[in-house]
């Protein structure tokens, strides 16, 4: 395991990279209505990431034995956990949808994702969509100097109510590659695993179900779909930490 460390100067690089994710994420956000298709919101972040003389980091990322990605974003929707191709389906009052983003800029990558809801959702759907992202705010408050990776993933855990924690994925280390060490587990033991040193940089990310937390890759080798067919939810932020706790660089309220 390689733990890269970030310097000052190059935080600083990776809060601009964050900023900008944060403004496409926001149009992205604004955009999300019913009858717009992933598509779309795709070709949206393509033009909203370059006007800010930036990069998609997505498209090409060719893990081992995948074909390459071939979005801007992810465009997972209702059952589908992450990794979504955008596709010209539309979306209906009803869904919840997850977009997930890689802001590339002076070679340094932010990684954010949301799920937001479209239209009138029930209150279970709403209630995972809050848990959720309260389960990220509370692994992000564990990012201190002196504590520890299973600080993070007990507090993700300890967030997540009766929902499934998906276990396959999780949070990772983020700067000039989309991933590097360590992997974050969404669940796990307090004061467990590796210290947390100023300058790591890392991307946090729960993912819950409203069912079990089973998942499977789909045929086109990207969409991971929940097998039960349930929703699930997924919110991410790329975070430094500093001498005076996490910075969170991918918002910017
Ligand atoms: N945030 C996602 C992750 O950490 C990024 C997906 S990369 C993609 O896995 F290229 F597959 F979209
Ligand atoms: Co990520």
């Amino acid at each position: 395991m390689t733990i890269i460390i970030k310097s000052d100067e190059e935080v600083s690089i990776m809060r601009e990279s964050g900023l900008i994710n944060a403004e496409v994420r926001d149009v992205l956000y604004n955009a999300i209505e019913p009858g717009i298709t992933g598509i779309e919101l795709d070709n949206i972040a393509r033009k909203e990431i370059t006007a800010r003389g930036a990069l998609a980091t997505f498209p090409g990322y060719t893990p081992f034995n995948k074909p390459p990605y071939p979005g801007a974003i992810c465009f997972s929707v209702n059952d589908e956990l992450v990794h979504g191709i955008p596709n010209d389906y539309s979306l209906k009052d009803g869904d919840i949808v997850s977009i997930d983003l890689g802001v590339t800029y002076r070679n340094f990558v932010s990684d954010a994702a949301f799920t937001k809801a479209v239209g009138n959702i029930s209150l279970n759907a709403q209630s995972l969509l809050n848990t959720t992202k309260e389960a990220l705010n509370a692994g992000i408050q564990k990012l201190h100097i002196g504590n520890t990776i299973g600080d993070v993933s007990s507090a993700i855990q300890n967030h997540s109510k009766s929902f499934g924690i998906i276990k396959e994925y999780g949070g990772h280390g983020v700067g000039r590659d989309m991933h590097e060490d360590p992997h974050v587990p969404n669940y796990g033991e307090a004061s467990s695993g590796l210290k947390i040193i100023k300058g790591m940089v890392l991307a946090i990310e729960p993912m819950f179900s409203i069912g079990s937390p089973v998942n499977h890759e789909k045929s086109d080798q990207w969409t991971v779909v929940i097998s039960d067919g349930s929703l699930s939810a997924h919110f991410e932020e790329t975070v430094a930490v500093t001498d005076d706790g996490p910075y969170i660089l991918t918002r910017n309220k």
